[in-house]
């Protein structure tokens, strides 16, 4: 049984703000590529839709005066995936989320990407591979993924959905041990 639902988390405060900034369909998205991978791969897609959700609650507006997203400043400046496991941890840890999923969850945030760090190979697990490969496959040219819409209600839908389908997965790998 889980603590927390990806509907709980999509109804705080926090997350209604940063994962609307990066954009919620694209959130929504990666959340349910990382549903599938890890349910190929066999690793918890609790963890594994809760860190893609979240995957980029850390970002900044990197706006210029015109209104549009300079990319060049952003590329330079840009710590979102510290920001974002920081943030998705507080937040979990709020909605009473199990310390240790908390921090698996953060450190698959934080290694969505290395395009804030310095060269080098890191050896990502596999959950951490599941959610930087979900949303490798949900971006588009110009980050225009971060743009894409969805309203209110298919927002509720698609995460009352998938928090179905990850306590379903859950149900049946409990009768399997029991
Ligand atoms: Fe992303």
């Amino acid at each position: 049984m889980r603590n927390v639902t990806l509907l709980d988390i999509y109804t705080h405060p926090v997350a209604r703000k940063f994962v609307t900034r990066s954009g919620l369909r694209h959130a929504i998205d990666t959340a349910n590529t990382a549903y599938n991978l890890a349910v190929e791969m066999d690793v918890d897609p609790d963890l594994a839709t809760k860190a893609a959700f979240m995957h980029d609650i850390g970002h900044y507006t990197w706006y210029r005066e015109d209104g549009k997203w300079d990319f060049d400043r952003y590329k330079e400046n840009d710590i979102h995936a510290i920001k974002g496991a920081e943030r998705a941890h507080k937040l979990l840890i709020r909605l009473g989320e199990d310390r240790s999923k908390a921090k698996e969850i953060a450190l698959a945030i934080l290694l969505h990407t290395d395009s804030y760090l310095p060269e080098g190979t890191l050896a990502l697990n596999q959950l951490q591979q599941i959610v930087a490969k979900a949303d490798e496959l949900n971006e588009q040219p110009n980050g225009n993924h971060h743009y894409l819409t969805i309203n209110e209600n298919e927002a509720n839908d698609l995460l009352t959905q998938l928090d179905q389908k990850v306590e379903e997965y859950e149900a049946v790998g409990q009768k399997k041990t029991s």
